[in-house]
């Protein structure tokens, strides 16, 4: 059986202080796992005032200052590290989930299903949803709200992902408890990683509910963390559980009916 060790890693991030961000996220990070997963936008914090706070922020991918202190973390501990960060490309901006493997590679994915305030300052995502060869398995990124919306993580599993990587800041109470379906829907594992505090920057306070997830293709929740504190919660991910045979009659893709769908 092939085994993964991959970490959730919650955060607190002060907004703007982006290098006490990085740094104190890097130190949550487990030792000895092969995936950690940070949270989404993890750097800078979330509620941007307006799209200039958000591109004084932002950073190139995958050379910004970000990018390369995950990188450098990455090749020194052989972790592979999932994260959000707000990413510019020319005069565009992005909610981007970069993964960064050990051999100095990175991979990105933009947020698709941008939430309320987002669609004023981010450009919706561009790439679709890539699944992409790492540590040892194919891993799918999706962000946060991407998880309202059933055909992501169904897309990411159909292309062949086998672990999903979701940094969040949920604000919501719901995805908590929809991830593990996800995973059990898609025979897939799913490791959510969200943060805590809260953030008053705009017209309203937005508190972050913590409870970061890893899930597995059974629908089981491995580690869940609490509502209010930075921690990180690691699990061994059982790749061989990743069957989309849920009985031996029964394969969760080929028993789609999508004649029947709208
Ligand atoms: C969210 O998509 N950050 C709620």
């Amino acid at each position: 059986m092939t085994k993964l060790r991959a970490a959730v890693v919650q955060t607190e991030p002060v907004f703007g202080d982006v290098a006490a961000n990085v740094a104190e996220a890097l130190e949550l990070v487990p030792a000895g796992c092969d995936l950690a997963v940070l949270p989404e936008l993890f750097a800078t914090g979330y509620q941007f005032r307006d799209s200039d706070e958000l591109a004084s922020l932002a950073e190139s991918v995958p050379d910004g200052s970000t990018c390369s202190a995950l990188r450098a973390a990455a090749a020194n501990s052989g972790t592979t590290l999932v994260a959000g960060l707000a990413e510019r490309d020319g005069d565009r901006l992005f909610n981007t989930a970069v993964l960064v493997r050990p051999d100095g590679t990175v991979d990105r994915y933009r947020k698709v299903h941008l939430f309320w305030d987002e669609k004023l300052i981010f450009t919706p995502g561009d790439l679709g949803f890539p699944v992409f060869a790492a540590c040892g398995t194919t891993v799918g990124l999706m962000i946060c709200f991407d998880w309202l919306f059933p055909e992501a993580a169904g897309t990411l599993a159909r292309r062949g992902a086998k672990v999903i990587c979701h940094p969040s800041n949920l604000v919501l109470p719901h995805c908590p408890d929809v991830m593990p379906l996800r995973a059990l829907e898609n025979r897939v594992y799913t490791l959510t990683a969200n943060r805590v505090g809260c953030e008053h920057r705009g017209e309203a306070p937005l508190n972050f509910i913590g409870r970061s997830v890893a899930a597995s293709p059974r629908g089981e929740r491995l580690v869940e963390c609490g509502t209010d504190r930075t921690e990180a919660a690691a699990a061994d991910l059982e790749l061989d559980l990743c069957d989309p045979y849920l009985t031996p009659r029964n394969h969760v893709v080929a028993d789609r009916r999508p004649e029947f769908y709208d």
